[in-house]
């Protein structure tokens, strides 16, 4: 038994209840783990409010929050193969145990061990924002000395981006709110305030002959702004907007098994895969902590410590 955040019923912020559950059994090719960190993201309260119950698996009430975590291997499903009890893992809960919970199941495939050097706190945030940052550039495949733009530069996904952009030797021009010039710049990045200035004008001014890839965490009108500086619509890739087609540009095709896991973790290791975590709350907090990522304007990775 071991506490447990979620809701109770599809619905905003008020519908989210602590609660005590039972350790969760792990099916075919799942494992239980003991959670340590839990990652926050925006699929999280989008999945709460209903919108996408499509890839929540038509679970029960009530769900867990969460669908990435780092912890320690409990009890080992059937058919799991490459881990062992005992093991510190990170990775994604796809059958929907929930991962904001002291305990929740993996799947397997889906999990990698923790490299001897990670933290677990870093490791949480790998398997959505890092194994994304992998995947776009990996997408947009620019050699070094391209541009590319990357508008939402200050969440979970958009630094990372930037950062691994800037040790693939890109030149990022990053675009955010005032508050995110700081970490934009301190990776590197050359960076546009959407608040002050026009930034189609601003990048333009920066990159007059268009930009070889542009990545984009924002969606709606503000990709619509930023999708036709790229040279070629193509190399338009958005994250979080599926319309992104409509403007000629690609959706970003993802891959979560073990072994883009285990590359993102050496990335980290690496240090060109430094997620930015502004904030770490206890579980009790849990509340908080979803709630700055459900304002739209957080800065860096948002995690849970569970243990
Ligand atoms: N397809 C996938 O597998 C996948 C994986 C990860 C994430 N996603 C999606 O990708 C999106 C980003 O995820 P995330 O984890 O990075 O979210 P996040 O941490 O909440 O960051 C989003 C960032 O966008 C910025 N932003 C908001 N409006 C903007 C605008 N008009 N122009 C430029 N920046 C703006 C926000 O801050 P400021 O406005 O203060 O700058 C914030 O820093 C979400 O929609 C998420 O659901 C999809």
């Amino acid at each position: 038994m071991g506490q447990a955040w979620g809701f109770g019923r599809h619905g905003g912020p008020e519908v989210q209840e602590f609660f005590d559950r039972p350790d969760p059994v792990p099916g075919r090719g799942e494992v239980l783990i003991q959670v340590d960190v839990a990652g926050v993201n925006p699929l999280d309260h989008l999945l709460r409010s209903g919108l996408v119950d499509g890839l929540d698996g038509g679970r029960a009430f009530p769900r867990v929050l969460g669908m990435e975590a780092a912890g320690t291997v409990l009890r080992l499903g059937e058919d799991v193969n490459g881990l062992e009890v005992g093991d510190a893992v990170f990775g994604f809960a796809l059958t929907g145990g929930g991962t904001y919970a002291e305990t929740t199941v993996l799947s397997a495939s889906n999990t990698a061990r923790i490299p001897e050097g990670l933290s677990a706190t870093v490791a949480a945030t790998l398997p959505v924002a890092g194994t994304t940052a992998v995947d776009v550039l990996d997408q947009l495949g620019l050699a070094a000395g391209a541009t590319v733009l990357v508008n939402g530069v200050g969440g979970g996904v958009g630094l990372a981006v930037a950062r691994l952009a800037i040790g693939r030797e890109l030149r990022v021009i990053g675009a955010g709110s005032t508050a995110k010039r700081e970490h934009a710049e301190a990776i590197g990045a050359r960076f546009i305030d959407y608040t002050a200035e026009d930034v189609a004008a601003a990048a333009r001014r920066l990159v007059p002959d268009g930009f070889d890839g542009i990545v984009d965490l924002a969606g709606g009108t503000a990709l619509r702004t930023v999708a036709p500086l790229a040279r070629d619509p193509r190399s338009v890739i958005a994250v979080g907007d599926m319309s992104v087609p409509d403007l000629g540009g690609r959706f970003v095709e993802r891959r979560v098994d073990r072994e883009n896991l285990e590359r993102s973790a050496r990335l980290a290791l690496d240090g060109l895969l430094a997620p930015v975590i502004t904030a770490v709350h206890p579980l009790s907090d849990a509340p908080a902590a979803l709630a700055t990522v459900e304002r739209g304007h957080a800065s860096g990775k948002v995690v849970i410590k569970v243990a």
